[in-house]
């Protein structure tokens, strides 16, 4: 399996599987605390099998889901709903396909961390949002490591796909950037964001946060 850089078939069969399970959990408890207003204009980058753009994608104007990979695109294409306004776009998430302020709100679920610079991200999510609008990520916490996450496993008796999937993600977090909700949070004032939340999820092995965009 590929580290998400450029996933291949079965990357993407094992990310449409994580969000079908305990992740797409975690991914609708963001949504919720993101606390969209309906008929926002909402970007998910790093979209992955597209699961925040189906989750948003009754209540909002508009939700776009951007990938770096064509066959993850390929696959969150399939499983959108025939006559979905939801357009999945080729684009990376440090240039980004779209004019300052195309957006209410811009999303990054499992994506930041993995870039070289997650502060440039985060800018970038704020430079495609309306000042005023939302900014709003989930990352790996500072906490995660592959002992955490079997800690955690053999805590709720967890087994198989769902055990598998978080030993790999803490094992892939443990080659990228692990940082706790108040480094992001500085990241995230950093990059322009105001009145920044962050809080934990997965027992405090997740970390998810938003910001108000504050540039002009
Ligand atoms: C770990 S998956 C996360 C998918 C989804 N957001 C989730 O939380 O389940 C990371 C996704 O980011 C995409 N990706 C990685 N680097 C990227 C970049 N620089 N620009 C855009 N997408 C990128 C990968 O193709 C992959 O689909």
């Amino acid at each position: 399996m590929e580290e998400w850089g450029e996933p291949g078939p079965a990357d993407v069969a094992y990310q449409s599987q994580a969000q079908a399970g305990g992740f797409g959990h975690t991914l609708a408890s963001l949504v919720k605390f993101l606390d969209l207003p309906n008929g926002a204009r909402v970007l998910d980058v790093g979209t992955g099998p597209g699961l925040v753009v189906r989750l948003l994608g009754e209540r909002m104007a508009l939700v776009v889901g951007v990938d770096a990979s064509a066959e993850m695109l390929r696959h969150a294409r399939s499983l959108s709903a025939p006559g979905a306004c939801a357009p999945f776009v080729a684009g990376d998430a440090l240039r980004l396909p779209f004019a300052d302020a195309s957006f209410d709100a811009a999303v990054a679920t499992n994506l930041l961390f993995l870039l070289p610079d997650p502060r440039a991200g985060l800018r970038e999510l704020a430079r495609v949002t309306r000042p005023g609008g939302l900014a709003g990520w989930l990352n790996p916490s500072d906490a995660l490591s592959r002992a955490a996450a079997a800690e955690f496993c053999d805590g709720r008796g967890m087994t198989g796909f769902p055990r598998f999937s978080l030993i790999n993600y803490a094992r892939i977090a443990e080659g990228h950037h692990r940082f706790s909700g108040e480094a992001w949070a500085e990241l995230a004032r950093d990059a322009g964001l105001a009145d920044v939340v962050t809080e934990g999820r997965g027992g405090g092995l997740m970390t998810i946060g938003k910001g108000i965009v504050t540039h002009g």
